[in-house]
């Protein structure tokens, strides 16, 4: 995830304002389910055992619709917080009024403010009125926005440091969960929050194959955005539950009564083909519960096409048969929606079979996600919770990120690794030359100060001249090989005193056109970082794989062999300059880009190496993609979660390519 996180921060001395996900359910002064009140506990005792002290605040049920009643006040959960810590909890009645409270906080001490949506503000969602003018309602709801600004900068000036921990109202731009952060500098996830996105965006991005998800719940026009996604992500899709009427009716199968979206069938149509386009199998039921009224007592019999009169209320024993066998057989399995109406008896066992089915995923080495509120009900009523690797806390939330949506919550967190593309010129532009382009450069991304990491990597003669044009700009200079030894007889070489007296700041390592021709090896690289890091010069380490490599299936294999090798000896804090840029070598100047998918894939491949190798450290490198990345290609590259930039060659060597490039690969 690159995103930062407490652990990322330091806590010592300082406020932190927290948001959580405490929307618990409360009825006549009792909490009913306080599992979200237990999970936001890590985030809250770390932050406390590490120095800081802590202001709470959450929204609780829907009072802009209700009113405010007593099942919608925080009072009875920061008494429940306060058991649960064993420490008091301090509790302000209104969120917009805790300046005296968060004045008189020391370490270790916690205020908990009352319901955030108790100010119209923190959502600013506006309806246009009867008889309300299209001016009027546009006027009401830009002052409305302004005010949520205003109830923002009052939240954030409670804090030194503004952490989010709701991972369940994260699709949500609200002014405790979005706005906020653009009044306080440091804005950074919880644990439940990390929790939550590094199992769906894991699932999602980078799954372990095969990938099954199954969609399930009344309607298609709910899943309309999650369909079209996840059939680019996964190998089997399997529809259940009520939707499934539309894709049955879309292949000409009678329904019945059935829930049946008429309007969606044409869509349901389109899904049918692309699935067979990607050669993704879509399961669809082969037999249906069928019941002659929608009642717990109706008449019921299994068939295979729904008889007029009579509608499918959960799926037959063939097709939980046929379900079951593809999810045990998955390695990743994403589960939202029920497959029936399975708060009725009669038609639970279908959705009740495929909980038993996904339940032995985990068991057999597989990672199982279960989100959206009935199949999570679904599950805990089965009893097999503890069976499955994570259940979410977003219904709303989990569905927006299968949809592949961008969550407002997440997105306006600090990244934890920024943007850095350089130029590798490699073997181009003599001086005059070099100083004509450097000028060029200075001026074109003097635009992206502070959006990005800049630099351009010269040949050696002509590095003092980019040095001296580029002094006082955005844009850094490296060099493209530095010699492990301080001195000596090196005929040809260069040690890291000359390229810091130079004065350059980065040096490429280990590229694999000196891989390839010139014997470098991991253990040659490996000489080189010491030797940057002793001089002070932060390490372009190049890794990749050859086409052989590649097609023999061993690119992993090649990829951890060069890091281990590149990296050997060197610490944790070692790695806090360091920069991976992964070159594969079939796309190195021949035109051929590895894909998005196939570049991310493989840099969450090197990041869980660097994460194994060097823990949170290892999360902090800058991995680079390299590989024709062009004008055309760097916005879709960059987008990618574990792609942070990229080493240029070709597109480097133009003032005008290079800066369309970085300009597209940021979304400046
Ligand atoms: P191209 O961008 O020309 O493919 O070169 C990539 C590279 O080798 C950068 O180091």
């Amino acid at each position: 995830m690159n995103k930062k996180t407490l652990r990322d921060v330091c806590l010592k001395g300082k406020k932190v304002i927290m948001r959580v996900d405490f929307n618990v359910p409360i009825k006549e002064g009792v909490i009913k389910d306080d599992t979200r009140i237990k999970g936001a506990l890590p985030s809250i005792k770390y932050v406390l055992d590490n120095g800081g002290s802590l202001i709470l605040m959450s929204h609780l049920g829907r009072p802009d619709e209700k009113g405010i009643t007593p099942d919608t006040t925080l009072k009875i959960v920061a008494d429940d917080l306060a058991k649960k810590l064993g420490k008091p909890v301090v509790f302000v009645p209104d969120c917009a009024e805790a300046d005296a409270q968060v004045a008189a906080m020391k370490p270790g001490d916690i205020v908990m403010l009352e319901n955030t949506r108790y100010h119209k503000e923190e959502q600013a969602k506006a309806k246009q009125k009867d008889g309300e003018s299209d001016e009027d309602f546009k006027a009401r709801k830009a002052a409305l926005k302004e005010q949520q600004k205003v109830l923002a900068k009052k939240l954030a000036s409670y804090g030194d440091i503004y952490c989010n921990d709701a991972f369940g109202t994260a699709h949500r731009a609200h002014a405790s969960t979005a706005v906020i952060t653009k009044y306080i500098d440091t804005a950074v996830a919880g644990f439940l929050m990390e929790k939550e996105i590094q199992y769906l965006g894991s699932a999602v991005e980078n799954p372990v194959r095969p990938f099954v998800a199954i969609l399930g719940g009344a309607k298609v026009s709910d899943k309309l955005a999650v369909v079209k996604n996840l059939l680019n992500k996964v190998d089997t899709l399997i529809i259940g539950g009520g939707m499934a009427y539309t894709f049955l009716k879309a292949l000409g199968h009678s329904v019945g009564n059935s829930l049946c979206e008429l309007d969606q069938v044409d869509y349901a149509k389109e899904m049918i083909a692309k699935a067979k386009e990607l050669g993704v199998k879509l399961l669809l039921p082969v037999d249906t519960v069928v019941a002659d009224k929608f009642d717990p007592e109706a008449n019921t019999k299994i068939v295979t096409e729904v008889p007029d009169g009579w509608m499918g209320l959960d799926i037959g024993p063939e097709t939980i048969k046929l379900y079951s066998d593809a999810i045990k057989s998955a390695k990743t399995v994403v589960w939202n929606g029920p497959m029936g109406c399975f708060e009725m008896e009669k038609f639970s066992k279908g959705t009740f079979g495929i909980c038993e089915a996904v339940a032995e995923v985990k068991g057999n080495g597989g990672i199982s996600i279960i989100g959206g509120g009935d199949s999570v009900a679904a599950v805990n009523k089965s009893g097999l919770a503890d069976k499955m690797s994570h259940i979410s806390t977003g219904g709303g939330a989990s569905l927006e990120f299968l949809e592949g949506k961008v969550l407002p919550g997440v997105a306006a967190l600090n990244d934890l690794r920024k943007v850095f593309i350089a130029g590798n010129w490699k073997m181009n532009k003599t001086a005059a030359e070099t100083k004509a382009l450097c000028e060029e450069l200075k001026a074109s991304l003097a635009q992206f100060d502070g959006k990005c990491e800049i630099a351009v990597c010269p040949t050696f003669t002509s590095l003092a001249t980019a040095v001296e044009v580029l002094k006082g700009s955005n844009v850094k200079v490296g060099a493209q090989n530095i010699h492990w030894a301080d001195n000596g007889a090196f005929t040809g070489e260069i040690s890291g005193a000359m390229l810091k007296e130079v004065g350059v700041e980065y040096v490429i390592i280990g590229h694999s056109e000196r891989r390839q021709y010139f014997g470098e090896t991991d253990e040659t690289v490996n000489k080189r970082i010491k030797a940057a890091l002793k001089y002070g010069l932060k390490p372009i380490v190049c890794i990749g794989e050859t086409l052989e490599e590649r097609e023999s299936g061993v690119t992993n294999k090649v990829l951890d062999k060069q890091i281990k090798g590149a990296f050997a000896d060197l610490t944790a804090d070692d790695m806090a300059t360091i920069t991976i840029a992964y070159e594969p070598v079939w796309a190195i100047g021949t035109g051929k880009t590895a894909t998005p998918d196939v570049a991310q894939a493989t840099h969450a491949f090197i990041r869980s190496v660097l994460i194994d190798l060097f823990g949170a450290a290892g999360n902090r490198v800058v991995v680079q993609y390299g590989g024709s990345m062009k004008p055309g290609n760097s916005a879709e590259l960059i987008a990618k979660e574990d792609i942070d930039g990229g080493l240029i060659g070709g597109a480097a060597l133009k003032a005008a390519d290079f800066t369309e490039l970085i300009k597209n690969g940021i979304g400046a």
